[in-house]
């Protein structure tokens, strides 16, 4: 199948780049030259749909170092860099359908293309590809031995085709590994989303009131930065536990009716559906800048705030003005991830360790999947704790072994004060 991507003459731009992101990977460097060597993915072909980034171009490379064919496409509409995608193409023979800014249509269609590789393990962000597979694709299902999932809302909606019953093949959920959500949710996300906003806006935030709905692991990670650029943060949550949390951090608390009104700046991170809705739309401050960082772009109802505007323009490459009576609305990007769509998605640093937790899972699959059922599974400790290590190593950190006396009394339960 011939690739589908904007233009193969960006590979040099794309290749620069891909490097660059790569000499902050030291974790995927050193798993890249155990798998070279080891070829575990031999055989595997392998369907890729992630963000395409300079730090999936290197998960790829490394992927096909391993020994498998893969075929990659894009996860969102609005997140391909086009010269990464022409490099994966022309210098790596990898084959990829992804182009920035392309219609839902073809969105779709790259992905139904990748399936054409007739995978044997899959490797997705947001669950489409899987459930594309499952609703349309079936004839697909009897080669896979077992897939990956990368975010938040791709776990959900396997968890949900689990418990259902649909599930086809096992599945591992790398954004549950703590060496994933802990850095790459948190501070990944805390420090793109900003870059997304402030490359779109080129506004100051010092002084101004930012809103953070939904206190996660993005959330938060969005929440603790914004705080840091001298924004007023407020943070709206449905979790009682989550919003005590947020309070306690130090951070104001209210009902996003409430909050809405007194954002200069208004975030969603929450994985749910139109979070800032229809009846909040009238309510808030004239010039407000919206934006979501949540895997869909339906955190926003974006659907109601066309309706009511008697006037939209586009300001900016990612800035959209609607009128709503006599108020200025501005929506980023469609409402898709503003990290990944007016900036470059997460720093290399972080990715690093998402996608080594990636190329080892995928190995993982290789080696155990006779054992494991059609169910959403954990990423092994083993692994997690495996890449934590070497990052440490290779920041050079050392911290202290358990003394024997240590261990046994940790297993112990008999003695007290
Ligand atoms: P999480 O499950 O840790 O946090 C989501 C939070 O939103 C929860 O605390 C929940 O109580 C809250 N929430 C749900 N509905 C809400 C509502 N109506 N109002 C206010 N709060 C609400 O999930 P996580 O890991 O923080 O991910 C959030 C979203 O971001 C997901 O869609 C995930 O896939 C996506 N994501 C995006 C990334 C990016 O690069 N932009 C990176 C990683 C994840």
């Amino acid at each position: 199948m011939k690739s589908d991507v904007k233009n193969l003459l960006l590979n040099t731009k794309g290749r620069d780049r891909v490097e660059w992101a790569y000499r902050d990977m030291p974790v995927l460097q050193e798993v890249n030259s155990v798998l070279s060597r080891n070829k575990p993915l031999k055989n595997i072909n392998l369907a890729a749909c992630l963000h395409i980034t300079t730090e999936t171009a290197n998960l790829l490379i490394t992927l096909k170092n391993a020994g498998a064919k893969v075929a990659c496409c894009a996860s969102n509409p609005l997140s391909t860099q086009d010269d990464v995608a022409a490099h994966l193409v022309k210098d790596h023979g990898i084959t990829t359908f992804a182009i920035k800014g392309i219609n839902d249509r073809g969105y779709y269609k790259h992905i139904v293309n990748s399936l054409a590789i007739k995978p044997n393990m899959t490797m997705d962000d947001g669950c489409d590809l899987v459930t594309l597979l499952h609703k349309t694709r079936r004839k697909y299902l009897k080669e896979i031995i077992g897939g990956t999932e990368e975010t938040t809302t791709g776990v959900i909606r396997l968890q949900s085709m689990s418990k259902n019953q649909v599930l086809k093949y096992p599945i591992i959920a790398v954004n549950n590994a703590f060496t994933k959500h802990l850095f790459d949710n948190r501070y990944g996300t805390g420090q793109s989303v900003l870059d997304g906003i402030m490359r779109a806006t080129n506004r100051l935030l010092a002084g101004k009131t930012f809103v953070v709905c939904g206190y996660g692991w993005c959330g938060k990670g969005l929440a603790m930065r914004a705080n840091g650029l001298g924004a007023n943060v407020i943070v709206t949550e449905i979790d009682s536990t989550k919003a005590l949390e947020a309070k306690m951090d130090g951070f104001q608390v209210m009902t996003g009716s409430e909050a809405f009104k007194k954002g200069d700046f208004i975030c969603s991170v929450t994985g749910n559906i139109n979070v800032i809705d229809k009846h909040h739309f009238k309510t808030l401050k004239d010039g407000v800048i919206i934006s979501n960082a949540g895997h869909f772009n339906v955190e926003i109802n974006i659907k109601a705030l066309k309706k009511m505007s008697s006037k939209k323009r586009k300001l900016r490459t990612d800035i959209e003005e609607f009128t709503v009576g006599k108020k200025k609305v501005n929506l980023l990007s469609d409402g898709r991830l503003v990290n990944l769509s007016a900036a470059e998605g997460h720093p290399s640093s972080v990715m690093d360790m998402s996608f080594s937790n990636q190329a080892l899972c995928s190995e993982y699959i290789v080696k155990n999947h006779k054992k494991l059922k059609n169910e959403v599974y954990d990423v092994p400790l083993s692994i997690d704790n495996k890449v934590a290590r070497i990052k440490l190593k290779s920041m050079n950190v050392k911290i202290d072994k358990l003394t024997s006396e240590q261990t046994k009394y940790l297993n112990s339960w008999e003695s007290g004060t």
